[in-house]
């Protein structure tokens, strides 16, 4: 086609409302399912040397390593052992909340520790537009391409299976706390369970406090780590725009820095990605203290 013809018919679907959406959605299954038919869920790679083992897993000594649930994760990522002699391995609080979206489990699977989300549900009171790309299935797509774009990083939890009739994604379960947990625990209220009664819970200065009490903590110890994640993961077409301290988690083993949670990620190649880009730059510059390129930058 013409390169004129072909830009003016892109600009013109681009004001198609939704048209973004519905064009991402297809990129994003067509590369998922490419990557499937390329049996690149096969290569089994190592997991991140955080990842839990099986023989990690106290039950497994008297039930051995078949496949089943071992935990549930709640809202703010806590997790409930399912046998009792697995409970003091995970980090259980004594209250559990409830999750708004999506369950997730621990499991064991096929000789791995994962973490299995399934993207089925959105809260009651979601928008519209949530609920419809919830239900096409883009956020389970868009979190699986990104993840196998990422598979190769030491920094992220490898994707290890997924299913695509019931929409669920296998992930390596890495064992440890995240920023969020880790500034929850000097006594600041930034955890959903200590906000949602206080009515905080989606209260447009929460990132601004969450922000402010990661930075007196002394978070720019962390800078430089997240800055050589985010040129990573950039590097391979990967831009989070959930930037928040409940998607880095702190490996325990090696105290090594792991990025999670890519559903709303952009991901290079489809609509808006140069945007997208420098708004995930200024999103992280924010939450991190760095001076990545952003809006009017890049
Ligand atoms: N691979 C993983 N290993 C360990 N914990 C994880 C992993 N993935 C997610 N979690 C925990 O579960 C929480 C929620 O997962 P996430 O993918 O961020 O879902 P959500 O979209 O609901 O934020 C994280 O904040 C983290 O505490
Ligand atoms: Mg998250």
């Amino acid at each position: 086609m013409n390169p004129e013809l072909r830009r003016a018919l892109e600009q013109g679907l681009r004001r198609v409302p939704g048209m973004n959406a519905a064009t991402k959605l297809l990129a994003v299954r067509l590369e998922t399912v490419k990557a499937l038919l390329a049996r690149r869920l096969d290569e089994n790679p190592l997991p991140v040397p955080d990842a839990v083992t099986p023989s990690d897993i106290p039950s497994v000594a008297e039930l051995g390593p078949g496949d089943r649930v071992l935990a549930e994760l709640d809202q703010d990522g806590f997790a409930f052992a399912i046998h009792p002699a697995d409970v003091p391995f995970f980090n259980r609080r004594s209250e559990k909340m409830p999750r708004l979206r999506y369950r997730l489990h621990v499991v064991l699977r096929r000789g791995y520790v994962c973490v299995r989300k399934r993207f089925i549900g959105q809260p009651r009171n979601a928008p519209p537009g949530a609920h419809l790309s919830a239900l096409l299935g883009l956020f389970f797509y868009n979190e699986a391409a990104a993840l196998l774009r990422l598979r190769d990083l030491p920094s992220v939890p490898r994707i290890r299976d997924l299913h695509l009739t019931t929409r669920t994604l296998f992930v390596d379960y890495v064992r440890g706390q995240t920023l969020q947990h880790q500034v929850a625990e000097r006594g600041q209220k930034v955890l959903d369970i200590d906000l949602a009664p206080l009515g905080q819970l989606f209260d447009p200065e929460r990132d601004r406090r969450e922000i402010e009490a990661f930075a007196s903590g002394g978070g720019e110890a962390y800078s430089g780590r997240i800055e050589e994640i985010v040129r990573a993961m950039n590097a391979r077409g990967v831009a989070p725009l959930d930037v928040k301290l409940g998607n880095v988690l702190i490996g325990e083993k090696t105290g090594a820095l792991y990025w999670v949670d890519f559903e709303r990620a952009a991901l290079e190649g489809t609509p808006r990605y140069r945007e997208q880009l420098a708004e995930h730059h200024d999103l992280v510059n924010r939450w991190f203290g760095l001076s990545l390129p952003g809006d009017g930058q890049a």
